[in-house]
């Protein structure tokens, strides 16, 4: 049975906090953590490079890392957070020359692979892809910002993706990223979506505990 994964984005974290924020949310349950690296180029905003998650790791916050590269020319920086041990590396086809070699260089640094897709991006990129895949990253908001609405087009990519992994009998995760919420969630695990990239769902919310446990409740009783 696929495993499903809830997997909370920093974007919306209170960074002059971050070490407790991502202690208090692995505690509840998390399983991974986004970490959305924009440089202004790709995206139209500016986040944080590997050396807020060198920093993490130096002061003893343990957590799997889900780094969600949203960047030009991403070659350059793998190998940097690959060092880290990170456990997804995820980017968008559009920001490599040769998708094929990306895969391969994360790949080679034994770190698990991600394609991003964005919300008008055909999943024609999965055509030759999908095989040498972990995960596909289906966005649901245009990349770049927390907080935006779900855009629910994606849906019938999400059952379309699915439907290919399972024909193909591959064990990809379908991750999700972009204004998921607890009154959307059902859609997607429906759609067939096992991973959800939760920002300000989580890290807005008053509770970081209810929340996760009343997310997790809605997968388990979709489940079983
Ligand atoms: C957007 C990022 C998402 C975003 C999710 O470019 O890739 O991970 O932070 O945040 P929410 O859940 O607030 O939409
Ligand atoms: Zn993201």
């Amino acid at each position: 049975m696929k495993n499903f994964f809830i997997v909370p984005s920093i974007l919306s974290a209170n960074f002059a906090n971050l070490g407790n924020e991502i202690n208090s949310v692995i505690k509840y349950g998390a399983d991974f953590i986004h970490f959305d690296v924009m440089d202004n180029c790709y995206v139209p905003n500016l986040t944080f490079g590997p050396v807020v998650l060198q920093s993490l790791k130096k002061n003893g916050i343990k957590f799997d890392t889900d780094v969600h590269l949203m960047m030009k020319m991403v070659d350059s920086i793998i190998p940097i957070f690959a060092k880290e041990k990170v456990k997804f590396i995820t980017f968008h086809p559009e920001s490599t020359l040769h998708i094929d070699k990306t895969i391969s260089l994360i790949k080679s640094f034994g770190c698990k692979v991600g394609l991003a897709i964005n919300p008008a991006t055909s999943l024609d990129c999965l055509r030759y892809t999908l095989d040498k895949l972990d995960l596909v990253l289906i966005m649901s908001v245009n990349p770049g910002f927390g907080k935006q609405e779900f855009l629910t087009y994606v849906l019938k990519k999400i059952e379309k993706v699915r439907s290919l992994i399972d024909k193909n009998n591959y064990n990809t995760i379908i991750e999700v990223d972009g204004g998921i919420k607890k009154n959307n969630i059902l859609d997607l695990l429906k759609a067939g979506a096992n991973s959800f990239v939760i920002g300000s769902e989580i890290f807005c919310s008053k509770n970081y505990k209810s929340t996760i446990l009343h997310i997790r409740e809605i997968i388990y009783k979709h489940v079983y």
